[in-house]
């Protein structure tokens, strides 16, 4: 087992109908909250309670609902300038990943001292000039879409149109106090969203699995016990949105798939580099650059690295087989079917040396990654 540090302060109140305790909590925060989610309705019904919980508990709110998925870094700038406007000393995200890396960025953005907003993400790795923030106003999330882990870790990644990046921000303020995860709120997700969700989440552990240490019993366990509950609970929350239970395996599996319990010793996210230049540049949403990436990395490294690789084999199922489980779950698993063609392949690798190469020339993985043989996964998932 690797030396590990770990800490985790966010308080999770987890199970259906938790929302309800959102007005409490929010008077512990703060006496005026900033709720950052999306504008476009599909998490109305959930925001609609919670203006009511926060009024009757005495808490002040406003509404930024600019949120769009990939948070761009010109969209958490109005997001600070709105808090700071109205005073907020608290900040409420309510979404997917997007709408809580948007809250925390913002909650971070108001406190933040060193100049443009972009100077907190960590946008070159070989170059590391990041100024990460060391304060935020207090967070609580409610997430709304399993996917990301974010309600209980300290990341959020953001985009910059103008740079047609996607990096993170990494930073203990980061955290959340309290995370609500009440399983209910998924219920309106759609098919893709879910699937899409539960696909990253997937990813998540996959890429410490896969990468990380050869021998660790209760992590690889545990890093297995989460892909198996999703992939367990997938097909049966599509065939019935409404299954309380197995909305909450996913609820549970996924913050657990990236809160830190999943990798202590190991941090490792090659695919997740790769796949945030298919979003800024080709616009496929994340979920689906995992779709696409994980297959063809694992059918790649398999002869090279075989070892984590036929395990998974063994106690999940064979590599060809999960892709087809992607596909059947309605992800993506091939560049062409998003129109990403053989000749874009150059622009895909340049666009991950830009940001993700470290000073050595290779994507952190293992074993490392060079420009020429990502040009030869990205080859097999065409
Ligand atoms: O666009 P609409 O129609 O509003 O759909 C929303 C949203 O745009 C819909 N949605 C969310 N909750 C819903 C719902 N629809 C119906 N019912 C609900 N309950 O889902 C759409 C996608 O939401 P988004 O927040 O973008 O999805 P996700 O949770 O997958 O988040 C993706 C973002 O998180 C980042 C990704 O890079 C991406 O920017 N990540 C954040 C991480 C972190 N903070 O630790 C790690 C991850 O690896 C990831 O990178
Ligand atoms: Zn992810």
């Amino acid at each position: 087992m690797n030396a590990f540090t770990y800490q985790n302060p966010v308080k999770v109140i987890f199970g259906a109908g938790t929302l309800a305790q959102i007005g409490v909590e929010a008077k512990k925060l703060g006496a005026k909250a900033l709720v950052v989610s999306y504008n476009d309705g599909s998490v109305t019904g959930t925001l609609t309670k919670i203006w009511s919980l926060l009024d009757a508990a005495g808490v002040a709110s406003q509404a930024f609902l600019e949120v769009t998925p990939n948070p761009p870094i010109e969209m958490v700038a109005r997001g600070v300038e709105q808090a700071k406007a109205f005073g907020a000393d608290l900040v409420i995200g309510v979404g997917g990943g997007s709408a809580m890396d948007a809250a925390k960025a913002i909650a971070a953005g108001v406190l933040y001292t060193h100049g443009d907003l972009w100077n907190m993400v960590y946008a070159s790795h070989s170059n590391v000039t990041a100024q990460p923030p060391e304060a935020a106003l207090p967070l609580l999330l409610i997430p709304t879409l399993p996917a990301t882990g974010s309600e209980m870790n300290m990341c959020s990644v953001v985009s910059s149109t103008t740079r047609r990046q996607k990096s993170y921000i990494w930073a203990d303020c980061l955290f959340a106090k309290t995370a609500i995860l009440d399983p209910e709120l998924t219920y309106t997700l759609p098919p893709f969203q879910t699937a899409c969700g539960a696909i990253d989440a997937i990813s998540h552990v996959l890429e410490i699995f896969v990468n990380g240490q050869a021998k660790s019993d209760l992590l690889h366990e545990f890093q297995l016990g989460v892909i198996k509950t999703i992939i367990r609970n997938l097909p049966i929350v599509l065939a019935n949105p409404t299954d309380a239970d197995a909305r909450a395996e996913l609820m549970w599996a996924a913050t657990c798939g990236l809160n830190g319990w999943a990798s202590p010793g190991d941090a490792w996210t090659p695919m997740h580099q790769v796949g945030h230049v298919l979003t800024s540049r080709y616009g496929i949403n994340h979920g689906s650059s995992l779709g696409i990436m994980m297959p063809a990395w694992m059918a790649y490294h398999k002869s090279i690295k075989p070892a984590p690789y036929e395990r998974f084999e063994r106690e999940i199922m064979p590599i060809a087989d999960f892709k087809a489980f992607i596909a059947k779950s309605g992800v993506p698993t091939t560049l062409s079917e998003k129109g990403v063609t053989e000749a874009d392949i150059p622009g895909i690798v340049e666009g991950v040396r830009t940001v993700s190469f470290n000073a050595d020339g290779v994507l952190a993985s293992n074993p490392p990654v060079t420009a020429e043989v990502l040009a030869e996964i990205l080859k097999g998932a065409l």
